[in-house]
């Protein structure tokens, strides 16, 4: 592939916010009365706020009318927004900041592809919102992942095809939003759970572009 822009998902890839995602709606069905795993957690990454609530309502088999829906929803969000409230510069996972800034260097275009409608605050945050051409984020999209509105969205602010796109991303939803939108995705993760993936790594830390692109070409 010629790569011309790299979409990067932000919690679980360039943040560790997945946890924090996980802690919240651990605390939540806790109080609800049900025990939610971490196994659990990995049908909720990359999936919206309220699909997500769905999915946690299924597991612990209960039903709420739509006004208490909604009141759950935000009760996560504040106690995820206790976590986020918290992230300085030194949150940014080892080896992504020197990753994105190799990219750019080298006249990539650098986008953000994220379902999270708290994504703005975290990358001001974390100080790494200055890293990117473009930012797509929930706030700006009708479909979460796995549909490819978000990737889709990101091409076309940076003006590239997506063949010429390549997505970054931890959570099988990603990775279908991904091919869904005809890029190739590198899995941040392990390979158990990241299979369908392109190209899987454990993190960014030592990772050289380069040696992704040869990869993904061969
Ligand atoms: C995604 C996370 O990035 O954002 C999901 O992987 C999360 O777990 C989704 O539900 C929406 O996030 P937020 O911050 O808008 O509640
Ligand atoms: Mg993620």
């Amino acid at each position: 592939m010629i790569l011309k822009a790299c979409l990067f998902d932000l919690d679980g890839v360039l943040v560790d916010t997945a946890r924090f995602h996980y802690l919240a709606w651990h605390s939540l069905a806790n109080s609800l009365g049900f025990k939610f795993t971490e196994s659990d957690n990995e049908r909720l990454k990359g999936v919206s706020r309220m699909d997500s609530l769905e999915i946690l309502l299924e597991i612990g088999n209960i039903k709420l009318s739509e006004k208490d829906k909604l009141k759950y929803a935000q009760e996560k969000n504040q106690l995820y927004l206790q976590y986020i409230r918290k992230m300085t510069r030194e949150d940014v996972l080892p080896g992504v900041r020197e990753f994105l800034s190799t990219l750019r260097h080298s006249g990539i275009l650098l986008g953000l592809g994220s379902v999270s409608r708290n994504a703005l605050e975290i990358l001001n945050r974390t100080d790494i919102t200055a890293f990117f051409d473009a930012i797509v984020d929930g706030t700006m999209i009708t479909h979460a992942k796995p549909d490819p509105e978000v990737f889709l969205t990101g091409a076309r602010l940076l003006n590239t095809d997506p063949e010429s796109c390549l997505v970054f991303e931890d959570a099988v939803a990603g990775v279908r939003a991904a091919h869904h939108a005809g890029m190739k995705c590198v899995g941040i993760g392990s390979p158990e759970i990241l299979a369908e993936a392109d190209l899987i790594v454990p993190g960014f830390q030592g990772l050289s572009w380069k040696s992704v692109i040869s990869n993904l070409n061969e």
